[in-house]
């Protein structure tokens, strides 16, 4: 029986042993899941604690994912991005790190909620982490243009400057957001405090999906200034936080697993 394991600090809430053990469950994969929350100042000698033992890759959480990150022998690109890493997997002696949150976010809208995204307008509000990891696959997804609003716009102009030459994206404040976008995403933090965001109802005209990347907060205050400015289609973050598990889960043991039934059983209606 192979191991894995999700790091966090608080684990109270992690739906990851769930997430892998359907998958598990569906592949027929001889594995085992487990939640391994580390002392905030002990992280690293837990894992390596867990690889010494036999473990075969884990996830990593809030608030290890830089320190997974630094203490990887390699990191994979789309970890080397984000300068985080939600995924280990030992590979030889080398324990390789990648983060699958970005790719995640976008094959949950393109698959699972059907929506195209060649030649899109996509407004991401939000510079942080989450951000870092979306951009480069919503380009390569052949999206027209990202524009990436930020209360802090050198963290936006930042993320411009490294993927600039991928495709479209321009930095702005909240104030400088114009014209309208086909999709309109929020990558802060601001739904865990309740917190609105100012973004002009403008931006919504014509929007086809207003995406708050939060799970489990209902009907964010995002989600209802979107809604309230004509959004045609509300999502919250289930389908990424399952999809990010897939890509982790085809990593790890080569096979893709069925998201749709896992995702059915964690959605919370938003109203
Ligand atoms: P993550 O790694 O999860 O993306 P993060 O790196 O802590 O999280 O980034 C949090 C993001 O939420 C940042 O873009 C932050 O804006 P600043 O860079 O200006 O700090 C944004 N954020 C948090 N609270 C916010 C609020 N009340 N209004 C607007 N933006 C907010």
């Amino acid at each position: 029986t192979d191991r894995y394991a999700v790091f966090g600090n608080p684990l109270s809430h992690t739906k990851s042993p769930f997430i892998h053990g359907e998958f598990a469950r569906q592949t027929g994969e001889d594995m085992r899941y487990e939640a391994i929350e580390a002392p905030l100042d002990g992280f690293e000698a837990a894992v390596r604690a867990f690889f010494d033992a036999g473990g075969k890759g884990i996830n990593v959480t809030v608030p290890f994912k830089v320190d997974a990150h630094d203490l990887a022998d390699a990191r994979r690109e789309a970890a080397a991005i984000c300068g985080a890493s939600n995924c280990l997997k030992l590979e030889g002696d080398r324990l390789v790190a990648e983060n699958f949150d970005g790719v995640g976010l976008v094959r949950d809208i393109a698959v699972n909620l059907g929506v195209p995204l060649a030649g899109k307008r996509v407004l991401i509000a939000g510079a942080g982490g989450a951000t870092r990891g979306a951009v480069a696959p919503f380009l390569a997804a052949g999206v027209g243009e990202v524009v990436i609003a930020n209360r802090t716009v050198a963290k936006a102009e930042a993320i411009r400057d490294l993927l600039g030459d991928r495709g479209t994206v321009s930095a702005v404040g909240y104030d400088g957001i114009e014209g309208s976008f086909d999709l309109v995403l929020n990558s802060t933090s601001a739904s865990l405090s309740g917190a609105a965001l100012p973004i002009p109802a403008s931006a919504f005209a014509g929007c086809v999906l207003a995406y708050d990347l939060a799970y489990g907060k209902g009907k964010t205050p995002f989600l209802q200034q979107a809604e309230a400015a004509g959004a045609a289609q509300l999502a919250d973050g289930v389908g990424m936080l399952v999809e990010q598990a897939a890509e982790a889960f085809l990593w790890w043991r080569d096979k893709r697993p069925d998201t749709a039934p896992v995702i059915a059983a964690m959605t919370v209606p938003l109203d």
